[in-house]
């Protein structure tokens, strides 16, 4: 009968039928001692396998500390635990609520928890939370200028990036009105945020933007507006870039694209040029070296000779800027380099500049052309002593600099690094920005007709470039101008002293020659000088002809005399089988400029001897000696 149900039963049956788990468990050592169909299906145990299992066994592991705190503790006899995290059998964690009643169960002390599940709210709200750090985090890590105003179009986040590139601190401006507009844009900025806000969102318009120090910045400026669930604003995301950063990489580029297309003109001209150049200049050295002349023909001959090397000179200087120059590198300090062109300098810029020079005890070593270096320096030296007229103070200067990420990262095709610089500094007229983007261009000049040939910067430019280095310029008009020369340190041990290379005497000798050129005038002209020395001189036009020479006369000759740039068989691929043919031979390559491989990216590989077009008679016999030396 159903009134003869006992209260003991009532009991078992509300906690059996409860819709919440519920667990019994003794508080001494954990041991579960029942469970409901609740338990059994929400956490997915059987009930054998609760009554094997301790309370331990349903916390998540990282909540074990806190679980062992709780249990250890005096508690009342009936609490709300709060929230845990449960695991179920298939390893999936619920976020439940505890409730926890004292009972004494089959005569001992135990504790009763009843369960509610409330994953769903809890772990939304978790994977929320998540969601928005990793917001957070993006936004803090972020290149880009990042700021949220809430409503009321007041500072909630402002990034680094904004620190960065405003100067204010997150700190100084947080619940602030934008501190970077300017006063008469804020009238245009209120009706932008109350845009972006009613759901148009602005996109990358450009206005001036305040810094911390009063400075304007050009900035590229998109507004959003943030929403909640229920698509109400909660506020607004803005993005600053700085167009100036982009404009000026811009600016490099084209103007790099311009430096290539005139280099390449350049480089091809003079090949042609330099052929010449050695016809009129060996003729008319081998002219004036005779003592029959007349005076008036020999000093004709003295101004053909003249006008040569000047024009010799342009295309070397061409060559230079168009980077196609041979380049000869040492490692060497540049303070070794300064030193050695202390009298040079201080002849160049005169009585009424002072000359001060900072450089350190030591530097790091560079790989560089000395001769090439002495040029650069030259340059910016005369230019500095050109633009201070009356008088100044010109600095050279010297030290070693590490260039980071940011130091670079406004510069194309420069790597950071480890750098020693050399900075030229003055006291001048200055330039203005116009005369600042054009300095470098070949043939730009500010200086009257017949002063400047616009050629000083661009040589510089070529030989840095080349050089693996950079070349950056500060200018103010009216107070002074530097220039500053990047080059790679290189960790090396093999100083050499930056000194004059040795001289070779200028002899002639008996050795047999196998000279090979296509141009016939500069083979006839080089033939001519070499036979008067007292060589023996095969002639070829072509590697095939040379090497049809060798094979027949395997034995009688000594050195390979070849331009580096042939039709058909490279100087190269010629020198290579010269020497299977005839080991030991010896190989001279000469060439007016340098795309070829014998001196891969224009730097010669070390041991080859070179001759560089156009060269005087002096200059071949005493490189042909070199290289039979060796
Ligand atoms: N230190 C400086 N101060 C002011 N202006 C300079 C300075 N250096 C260069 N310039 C400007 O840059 C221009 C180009 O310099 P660059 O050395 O290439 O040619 P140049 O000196 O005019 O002629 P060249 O060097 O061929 O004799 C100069 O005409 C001058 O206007
Ligand atoms: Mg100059």
């Amino acid at each position: 009968m159903k009134s003869l149900v006992s209260v003991e039963d009532t009991y078992a049956v509300l906690f059996e039928r409860n819709p919440h788990p519920m667990i019994v468990y003794a508080p001494t050592g954990g041991d579960i001692l029942a469970v409901n169909e609740a338990a059994v299906s929400t956490y997915g145990y059987s009930h054998e396998q609760f009554l094997r299992m301790n309370i331990r066994d349903i916390s998540a592991p990282e909540e074990l500390p806190r679980l062992e705190a709780h249990i250890s503790r005096q508690r009342p006899s009936y609490e709300y635990s709060g929230v845990w995290r449960h695991v179920r059998s298939n390893g999936s964690i619920i976020a439940v609520e505890v409730n926890s009643s004292e009972l004494p169960y089959s005569g001992r002390p135990a504790r009763l928890i009843s369960v509610n599940d409330v994953s769903r709210g809890v772990l939304a709200e978790e994977a929320l939370r998540q969601s928005d750090a990793n917001f957070r985090t993006l936004i803090r890590s972020a290149p880009l200028a990042i700021v949220t105003l809430d409503r009321n179009g007041l500072v909630q986040m402002w990034n680094p990036a904004a620190e960065h590139l405003f100067g204010w601190r997150e700190a100084e401006v947080l619940h602030r009105p934008l501190l970077i507009v300017p006063e008469n844009d804020i009238d245009e900025h209120h009706l932008l945020l109350a845009r972006a806000a009613g759901g148009d969102p602005v996109v990358g318009i450009e206005r001036t933007r305040r810094r911390k120090d009063g400075t304007g910045v050009l900035v590229s400026i998109s507004v959003a507006a943030l929403r909640d669930e229920r698509g109400s604003t909660t506020g607004l995301i803005a993005t600053y870039m700085e167009v100036g950063t982009w404009r000026t990489l811009e600016e490099q580029f084209r103007h790099a694209q311009k430096m290539e297309s005139v280099g390449r003109l350049a480089g091809g001209v003079a090949h042609d040029f330099n052929n010449l150049l050695t016809v009129i200049l060996g003729y008319g050295h081998m002219l004036r070296a005779m003592d029959t002349l007349d005076a008036s023909v020999s000093s004709s001959v003295a101004e053909i000779v003249d006008a040569a090397e000047r024009a010799a000179d342009l295309t070397r200087q061409l060559l230079v800027f168009s980077r196609k120059q041979v380049l000869q590198p040492e490692v060497l300090t540049l303070d070794s380099i300064v030193r050695r062109m202390g009298r040079l300098l201080r002849r160049l810029i005169g009585e009424d500049i002072e000359l001060v020079t900072v450089i350190p005890q030591s530097t790091h070593p560079v790989r560089v052309d000395p001769a090439q270096i002495e040029q650069v320096i030259a340059n910016l030296v005369v230019n500095s002593r050109d633009a201070m007229p009356g008088g100044g103070r010109l600095t050279i200067e010297i030290s070693d600099v590490e260039l980071d990420e940011t130091c670079v990262s406004r510069r194309m095709d420069f790597q950071p690094g480890k750098y020693v610089m050399l900075a030229v500094t003055d006291t001048g007229t200055g330039m203005d920005q116009a005369v600042q983007e054009r300095i470098f261009e070949p043939f730009f000049t500010t200086k009257e007709l017949g002063k400047g040939t616009g050629l000083g910067l661009a040589m510089v430019y070529g030989i840095i470039k080349q050089s693996g280095g950079d070349v950056w310029v500060y200018s103010e008009p009216g107070t002074g101008t530097t220039f500053k020369v990047y080059l790679p340190a290189v960790e090396a041990p093999g100083l050499s002293e930056a000194g004059a290379p040795e001289l070779i005497p200028i002899s002639g000798g008996s050795e047999t020659i196998l000279l090979v050129e296509d141009e016939e005038k500069v083979r006839m002209l080089a033939a001519g000088i070499l036979k008067t020395a007292g060589y023996h001189v095969f002639q070829a036009r072509t590697g095939d002809e040379a090497l049809l020479i060798l094979r027949q006369r395997p034995d009688e000759i000594h050195l390979l005399l070849t331009d580096a740039v042939l039709p058909m068989v490279s100087g190269e691929q010629l020198a290579k089988r010269a020497v299977e043919i005839r080991p030991g031979i010896r190989i001279l390559f000469m060439s007016g400029y340098t795309d070829t491989a014998v001196v891969a990216n224009g730097v010669i590989t070390e041991g080859n001897v070179f001759l560089q077009k156009p060269f005087t008679p002096e200059i071949l016999l005493r490189k042909t000696r070199e290289a039979l030396k060796r």
